[in-house]
């Protein structure tokens, strides 16, 4: 048995956008313990590139970004949350400008303040943005305000194992009130317990369930799958956005090419050596909207061209466009393309679509509040009903800003009911040893991966859907005996939730007898005439 149990007023587990902002938010009134499973920084926040979308001009109005939003999530999006988080998106940008995110400056043309760049499926220009880095500035400002903060204890390198509810009470209880968390120390290698009054999720996404994704190694859907394993419902998990333009490159892999650069006039176009070589191929898929149309419409058009014609990739164009106004809108990227041979001011770039956003997630209400009594969860880990069945660009960072005030507000008024966590458990290796074969984990990661990307991926069929089935319930008896026999690390636990959210991914998609928005199957072509989520209880 383990005996090291601490006890804390809240617990965030997860230290990017969503849990920072908690944790700052909760700061004011109470003692807050962040972890996260390695660095601070090393969720999907960092590599934010486009922005932030908010109504910050004149000419904008919430009704156009409520609609645009509903528009891009293919009418899936609860209105309610839609235009609560619009409606807050001006004053959590205020509140990051204040922290010091040095936002672009706005110049004549295009917002007075700050400048605003525009992405797929806006119909005005409302991102701000700190050049093509804005997650790196972000997360950076909220770091330091948090570890300003004496009332903030920021605790890396723990990796989550599973949710501390009743049946871990000394006492045991069936009821399904979250105490706190079992968590691996990677650093001592042993399993410590927190508990709390109330603790919030925000682990991010589950991108790395599929082979190719721009999402940060870390991004393997734990907060998705404990919550699921302690009884929370999850729901419209067949919503996996695929970005069109991850880099094409065979040694720099998962690297996004920013929508933004498509808002600045970059056209999509079909390579040197083909049939048509040179032409905007997104005039055939959507005339008016062309490389702007919603990301589901541009990544599918591109994997169409790329099966039709046998391409490894389709270009992407801005060399047209000035270069002093491409580097100086896009440095990251120039910077980064360069030393590979690509000189964006003149060369065209690679890209394939590749998995970027889990818009499904552990259902939230409009406090953050999950099914179980004590657990919240914010940002790419929940599903809050903003995103509907498909993400519209830049929509994300600013859920996490707000969901992450919500429930840090949430607790803090309802602090004096919440009981104090009862006597708890501690983490039992009695019966295990130690691992003898590590290449059994490495390779069901590998074929998870595989077979998700090659099965589940941007065009679905019944019949692939029912493959990937079958190879996960072959897995999940290789892996739960694992689990069962022997100590945990950090590859063993991500690799359990990553099964357990691609069953999750793979039971929703064969749930849904239609195509909408990210979900698309040629089984199904249509659309049903009444949208509903798919909720999978457990
Ligand atoms: P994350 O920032 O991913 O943080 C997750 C945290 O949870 C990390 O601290 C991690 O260590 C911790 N964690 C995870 N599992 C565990 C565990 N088991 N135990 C302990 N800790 C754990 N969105 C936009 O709105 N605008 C953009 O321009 C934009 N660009 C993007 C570019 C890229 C390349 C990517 C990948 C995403 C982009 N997104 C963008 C999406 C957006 O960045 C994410 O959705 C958002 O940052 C998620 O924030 P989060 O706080 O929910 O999680
Ligand atoms: C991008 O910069 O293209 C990503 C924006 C987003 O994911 O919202």
């Amino acid at each position: 048995m383990s005996d090291t149990i601490s006890n804390h007023d809240v617990l965030i587990i997860g230290s990017g956008a969503a849990g920072l902002t908690a944790a700052i938010t909760l700061a004011k009134t109470h003692k807050v313990l962040v972890m996260a499973k390695g660095a601070l920084d090393s969720g999907a926040t960092g590599w934010a590139q486009g922005g932030i979308a908010a109504v910050l001009e004149p000419g904008d109005t919430f009704e156009s970004h409520i609609n645009d939003t509903m528009i891009a999530g293919a009418g899936l999006n609860d209105r309610e949350t839609v235009e609560f988080v619009v409606e807050n998106a001006p004053a959590a940008i205020e509140r990051l400008a204040a922290l010091g995110v040095p936002f672009n400056e706005g110049h004549d043309d295009f917002g007075d303040r700050w400048h605003l760049t525009r992405e797929g499926g806006h119909s005005h220009r409302r991102i701000v943005h700190v050049d093509d880095a804005t997650g790196w500035a972000v997360q950076k400002a909220l770091e330091k305000a948090a570890d300003a903060n004496p009332n903030i204890t920021l605790m890396p390198d723990m990796v989550a194992i599973d949710l501390i509810t009743g049946k871990h009470q000394v006492d045991y209880s069936g009821e399904g009130r979250v105490w706190g968390v079992y968590a691996f120390n990677t650093k001592t290698k042993r399993v410590e317990a927190f508990t709390a009054r109330a603790t919030i999720l925000a682990t991010g996404g589950a991108g790395r369930a599929y082979l190719f994704s721009t999402a940060p190694r870390g991004a393997t859907g734990d907060g998705i799958a404990m919550a699921w394993r302690a009884g929370c419902r999850v729901s419209n998990m067949e919503m996996m956005q695929f970005h069109p333009t991850c880099l094409y490159n065979l040694e720099v892999k998962n690297f996004l090419i920013t929508e933004a650069v498509r808002g600045e006039g970059g056209h999509l176009v079909l390579p040197p050596g083909v049939p048509g070589a040179g032409e905007r191929f997104m005039a055939r898929f959507d005339p008016e909207r062309m490389e702007l149309a919603p990301r589901d419409v541009v990544a599918r058009a591109i994997d169409h061209e790329l099966k039709r014609l046998g391409l490894d990739f389709v270009h992407l164009d801005i060399s047209h466009q000035d270069p002093e106004f491409v580097k100086h809108h896009f440095p990251n990227i120039y910077n980064r393309l360069l030393p590979l041979g690509i000189d964006i001011t003149k060369d065209p770039i690679p890209v394939v679509p590749a998995q970027h956003y889990t818009c499904g997630g552990v259902k939230i209400d409009l406090h953050g509040r999950t099914d179980l009594p004590g657990l919240y969860a914010a940002g790419e880990v929940s599903e809050s009903g903003l995103h509907g069945a498909n993400r519209l660009a830049s929509n994300s960072l600013l859920e996490c800003f707000v969901f992450g005030e919500a429930a840090a507000q949430d607790i803090a008024s309802q602090w004096d009911s919440l009981p104090a966590p009862p006597p708890i458990l501690g983490w039992d290796e009695s019966r295990v040893t130690d691992s003898d074969e590590e290449v059994i984990v490495q390779h069901n990661w590998k074929e998870i991966r595989r077979f998700m990307w090659d099965y589940v991926g941007i065009v679905r069929t019944n019949k692939r859907l029912e493959r990937a089935m079958h190879r996960i319930n072959l897995l999940s008896s290789e892996v739960d005996e694992y689990y069962g026999n022997f100590r945990v690390t950090p590859d063993l636990i991500e690799l359990r939730n990553l099964l357990e959210v691609a069953r999750l991914i793979v039971r929703s998609a064969l749930k849904r007898k239609e195509s909408r928005g990210l979900h698309y199957t040629t089984d199904y072509p249509d659309t049903l005439p009444v949208p509903q989520d798919t909720v999978l209880i457990p």
